[in-house]
């Protein structure tokens, strides 16, 4: 890890913190955030802990021209005994760097990234919501802040992490999400940047979503960009299905994000000893299943969405309804166990959970 020091100016508290019922995903910020700014010359400096507030960029920003930026999610949870933990974060500062590359962005020190967080969780701690259900959602981000008009890589770059006190993040809550799947428009390509969390991926969804939205789904489920056949995912989630006794989700096939609940689940899984399996699922598979009486449950898993029991799809008009609509077993013992190793009130076999 390189040695830097963080500069920390504190601001006065906003004062009162919403109430958990009145939490939603991502509409309140806490009093601080964190800024490293990048250049080719010095790489990166000025590392510090500041009062949030709107930031001043040029209008020439690579950022807004060419969305040269990449984005992380994470979550904070306070234990029982008010310590602030976190659920395998060294794992997104790597998928961050792996997202950089694939953007050409320079590389963060993922160790004293890790550091700043830490740092910047001390100052907001009161901040991190107890009920259950809540959490501090964490998004670390990084934007191409280089006034340029021409397409190329920025010289200079902002990398920035902030705060937000988080309930559930579809209206649902734990309660089954309704999906349509998506025919006409793709995610990502075979090559493209799928994998990466970038914003060009999202703002290339919204279009299906509208319309999922105007048809009362909660979501799109994306199929693969070829022959729009395999299930891919679900945009703020992977997905699992229940067939059979058997745990399936689409294998990462160079378009899908790799999800660190994704990962996490198939490990648990595993060490359950319930079979699971990584591979291609195609939605004419699904359906033959869910006409035969084999698909018992169907979930999406992600930092976000948690386990998110998935109760219908909606596939060329045609709907299917799983498990009756309602929370499958696999589903809540699922959600039972992660957010309890994520609170620290279940015991942690893999030792994820991470103490600042
Ligand atoms: C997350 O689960 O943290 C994500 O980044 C998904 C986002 C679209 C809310």
């Amino acid at each position: 890890m390189t040695v830097q020091t963080i500069e920390v100016k504190l601001s006065e508290s906003k004062g009162e913190k919403p109430l958990a019922e009145e939490l939603q995903f991502g509409r309140v910020f806490t009093d601080h955030m964190f800024i490293a700014d990048y250049c080719e010359e010095k790489g990166w400096t000025d590392h510090r802990v500041v009062p949030y507030e709107p930031l001043t960029l040029d209008p020439a920003a690579i950022v807004f021209h060419y969305g040269q930026t990449v984005f992380e999610g994470l979550k904070a949870y306070l234990s029982k005994e008010g310590k602030i933990r976190l659920f395998r974060p060294e794992q997104n500062m790597r998928r961050m760097n792996q997202s950089c590359e694939r953007l050409c962005m320079p590389q963060i020190d993922e160790e004293f990234a890790l550091e700043a967080l830490k740092q910047l969780l001390i100052v907001d701690k009161d901040w991190i919501p107890k009920a259950e259900g809540t959490s501090l959602y964490i998004r670390p981000f990084m934007i191409a802040t280089e006034p340029y008009l021409g397409v190329a890589p920025s010289t200079k770059y902002r990398f920035m992490i902030i705060l937000s006190p988080v309930g559930s993040y579809y209206k649902e809550g734990i309660h089954p999400v309704k999906i349509l799947v998506e025919n006409e428009y793709v995610r990502a390509v075979d090559g493209g940047t799928g994998t990466a969390k970038t914003a060009g991926n999202y703002a290339a969804s919204l279009k299906a979503q509208e319309v999922a939205d105007q048809k009362g789904y909660s979501q799109v489920l994306w199929l693969d960009g070829v022959e729009k056949k395999y299930i891919e995912e679900v945009g703020s989630m992977n997905v699992f299905f229940k067939i059979n006794g058997e745990v399936i989700t689409p294998e990462l096939n160079g378009s899908i994000l790799e999800g660190i609940t994704r990962k996490s689940i198939i490990q648990l899984l595993k060490h359950w000893n319930i079979p699971v399996i990584e591979r291609k699922i195609s939605m004419e598979e699904l359906k033959e299943a869910h006409a035969n009486g084999a698909l018992e449950e169907a979930f999406g898993t992600g930092t976000a969405a948690v386990i998110s029991p998935i109760g219908e799809f909606n596939w060329q008009d045609e709907k299917f309804v799983v498990n009756e609509g309602k929370t499958g077993e696999l589903s809540k013992q699922l959600y039972d166990t992660l957010t309890g190793i994520q609170t620290g009130t279940v015991e942690d076999p893999f030792n994820w959970g991470v103490e600042v």
